[in-house]
This record gives structure tokens, C-alpha cells and sequence, in this order.
């Protein structure tokens, strides 16, 4: 079963004001939270972003190459469809929307265990207030123990939203309603209140009373390497290769700067150091670039709710001079943890011909990572 999760975040925020789904909530945009959410998602084989054709092209570069990024329309329902449209290789397409950054990976297991049942189903929550209608002869009260108040996740088999889709008239606001069209029933799996949709400005702040204020924490990295007497080896300094250079010795690509910031983001999440999430005696990791670590660390850090709020490494080298490259370091980096180049800081120093380092026998890196949730 190959799962899709599609985000919409297409939408024009007319009842908030501005785009809603950009507003930041504890350090992050609004979008930013489900799909950090979906993407670290076990069962979710890949995401797909829709948002508004003028900012597809920032939001491909933003997100990367792991996600699917599609311009919406300007109903919820041509934006779903835009959705659909890129999921053909999926059996099942969950649709999510971007307005509602508390979705839990529990909601998300749920919903698509009960789409595997029985073909389609959505979050719905009990409606606890009493719910009148206005009608001809005033208002009518109606039997709260037959309503259900839906949220997202909503999603079905792929065929039958493109059944669903294939023979829609008129505008529906949810995909509930347009598999119910075609005949299908859905299951409503219990809902979470905190899975609220930002609508209003209110909304947002009730958001941010949740959140609370950020806690962060901070981590330490260290490394060093010997020089390589192997001259078919290179030397990789945070991921850029510097020719005509000794490279440093080691089971993978002995990249100390990576291999520092990577145990202070670890570090700072309490997740061990990189030796035990990639051991030296596992040959898959043998020549293995340092970005694979890097990343993977992000990916865990992403997955326990966290973001990066700065690195900042120092690697001590008699040669080469890295401060040149420290653009492309910071890029490097910048890319594998997807965060803004300005939370990346590259320094490096000489160790005035002191010690091993001082007699140029290996290069060593210190760094610390300060995160936040
Ligand atoms: N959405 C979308 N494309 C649209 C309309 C909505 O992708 N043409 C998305 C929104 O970005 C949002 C979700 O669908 O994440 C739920 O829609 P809603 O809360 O109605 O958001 P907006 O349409 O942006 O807000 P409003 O109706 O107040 O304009
Ligand atoms: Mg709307």
C-alpha cells in the first residue's frame, strides 16, 4: 500500500486576513507543522504540498526534492484536485489541510488504518454544543447525537477520488462529501480537539497559547581525524571537497566538521552520539558522505518536534584555509537540515602550531546546536 499525504496550504485566508498558513506559530510557519508531522510519518510513503501557483516555485526550493510541491486552484476542491493529480503511483491519498498545524501521528495511523478497512474515512469530532437551524418557521434545534463536526486527515483509495472527482458538480468543501456523492461511505475516526483549523486571528492566538513558550535546548559536538597516508582518499570540510589537499583517515568520509554539528544536534535531543546511529563497524557506512548523517539527524530532530535555531562550529586546521569555502559549508549544511543559511556560523582557527593539530597530523571540529519545540 503506497500512502500519499497531500497538504493544502492554496488557500487565500480571506476570513483571517492575510495568508494564515504563513503566520508563525512558536518559530514556524503554520504549514511547517503538519508537514513536519506527516513527513516523519512511518507510513506516509510521501507528501504533497499545494499552494498557490505564485509560490510554487520558493516552496519546491524550500522543501526539496522529497516533496511533491503542485500549484492549488482557487476552490479547497481544484486544490485537492491538483493533489490527486500528482498521486497517481499512490493507493491511498490522505488530504490534509495546512490550517491545522496540530494534526498527531496517532490521528494520521488512525485514519489511514480505517481507509485500509474500508475505503475511505476522515477525523470527525462529537459536537458538543447544541446546534440550531434557522428555517422558515424559525429556529430548529437538531439532534447533536447525529452530527459530527469534521477535521482532517481525509483521504480514501485513490480510484475512488478519482471517481469521486471525475463525476463532481457543484463545489464541495470537503473529500468526505465528494466520495459520499459517488455512494461511498465513510468511516469517521475519533478526532482530536487540539486538531483545530486556524480560521479567524483568534484561532491563531488559542494556537499559541497551546504551543506556550518554546523550550530549547543546547548540544555539544566534537571530532577529530588523523591525516591519511591513502592517496585515493579526499578531504571533505562540511561537505565541500577542498583538491590538493591531504585527506583525513577514517571509516566513512572523515568529515569532522559534519560529524561534530551532527553529535551537537543529537546531543542537544538527548539521541546519542552518531557513532550509535551509524557504527564504524557497519561497512555500509564505509566512504559514506556526512551528509547522510547530517541528515538523518534533522530527520530525528524533525520527528521529536524540533527545529534548529543555530549551529555554530569551529574547526581547528593548520591547512587547508576553510574560511573560504565557509559559504559553501553553510549551504551544505543549510540544505541537508532545510533551515535558513543565517542559523548556520562557520569559524576556524590555526592551532598556532601547538600539539598534534599544531604539527598538522589531523584536523579537529568543535560545535554546539541549540534547538527548540
Ligand atoms: N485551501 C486550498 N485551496 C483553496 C482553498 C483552501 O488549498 N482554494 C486550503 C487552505 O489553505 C487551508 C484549507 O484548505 O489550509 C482549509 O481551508 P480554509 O480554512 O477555508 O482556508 P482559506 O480558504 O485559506 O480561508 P478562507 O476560507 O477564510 O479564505
Ligand atoms: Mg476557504
Amino acid at each position: 500500500m503506497r500512502v500519499f499525504a497531500a497538504i493544502l496550504a492554496a488557500g487565500r485566508g480571506e476570513r483571517f486576513g492575510t495568508d494564515k498558513t504563513e503566520a508563525l506559530l512558536g518559530g514556524r510557519p503554520v504549514w511547517r507543522w503538519s508537514v513536519d508531522t506527516y513527513r516523519a510519518h512511518p507510513e506516509v510513503d510521501r507528501l504533497i504540498f499545494v499552494t498557490a501557483e505564485p509560490k510554487v516555485a520558493a516552496m519546491r526550493e524550500l522543501l526539496g526534492p522529497d516533496v511533491t510541491v503542485v500549484a492549488g486552484g482557487s476552490t479547497r476542491q481544484q486544490s485537492s484536485r491538483s493533489a490527486l493529480e500528482a498521486a497517481h503511483e499512490a493507493d491511498i491519498l490522505l488530504i490534509h489541510d495546512a490550517a491545522r498545524p496540530f494534526v498527531s501521528s496517532e490521528l494520521i495511523s488512525r485514519t489511514i488504518a480505517a481507509i485500509v478497512r474500508g475505503g475511505a474515512a476522515a477525523a470527525g469530532l462529537k459536537v458538543t454544543d447544541t446546534i440550531k437551524e434557522h428555517t422558515a418557521d424559525g429556529l430548529k434545534t437538531l439532534d447533536r447525537s447525529r452530527l459530527v463536526a469534521m477535521q482532517t486527515p481525509q483521504g480514501s483509495r485513490v480510484e475512488l477520488l478519482l471517481e469521486a472527482h471525475a463525476s463532481a458538480i457543484g463545489d464541495y468543501t470537503d473529500e468526505m462529501a465528494l466520495v459520499e456523492a459517488i455512494g461511498v461511505h465513510p468511516t469517521v475516526v475519533e478526532g482530536d480537539p487540539n486538531n483545530f483549523k486556524i480560521t479567524t486571528p483568534e484561532d491563531l492566538d488559542r494556537a499559541k497559547a497551546l504551543v506556550g513558550s518554546p523550550e530549547t535546548r543546547v548540544g555539544i559536538g566534537y571530532d577529530i581525524h588523523p591525516f591519511s597516508a591513502d592517496p585515493a582518499r579526499k578531504l571533505f570540510l562540511g561537505g565541500v571537497h577542498f583538491p590538493d589537499h591531504p585527506a583525513l583517515d577514517g571509516h566513512s568520509d572523515a568529515d569532522v566538521l559534519l560529524h561534530a554539528a551532527t553529535d551537537a544536534l543529537l546531543g542537544a535531543a538527548g539521541l546519542g552520539d552518531i557513532g550509535e546511529h551509524f557504527p564504524n563497524t557497519d561497512p555500509r557506512w564505509k566512504g559514506e558522505p556526512s551528509t547522510t548523517f547530517l541528515r538523518h539527524a534533522g530527520r530525528l530532530l524533525a520527528a521529536g518536534g524540533w527545529t534548529v535555531v543555530n549551529i555554530d562550529v569551529t574547526v581547528i586546521a593548520e591547512t587547508p584555509k576553510v574560511m573560504q569555502r565557509a559559504v559553501q559549508i553553510r549551504t551544505v549544511i543549510s540544505d541537508a537540515l532545510e533551515i535558513e543559511l543565517s542559523r548556520i556560523s562557520i569559524k576556524a582557527t590555526t592551532n598556532e602550531r601547538l600539539g598534534s593539530i599544531g604539527r598538522s597530523e589531523g584536523i579537529a571540529a568543535f560545535a554546539t546546536a541549540a534547538i527548540r519545540r
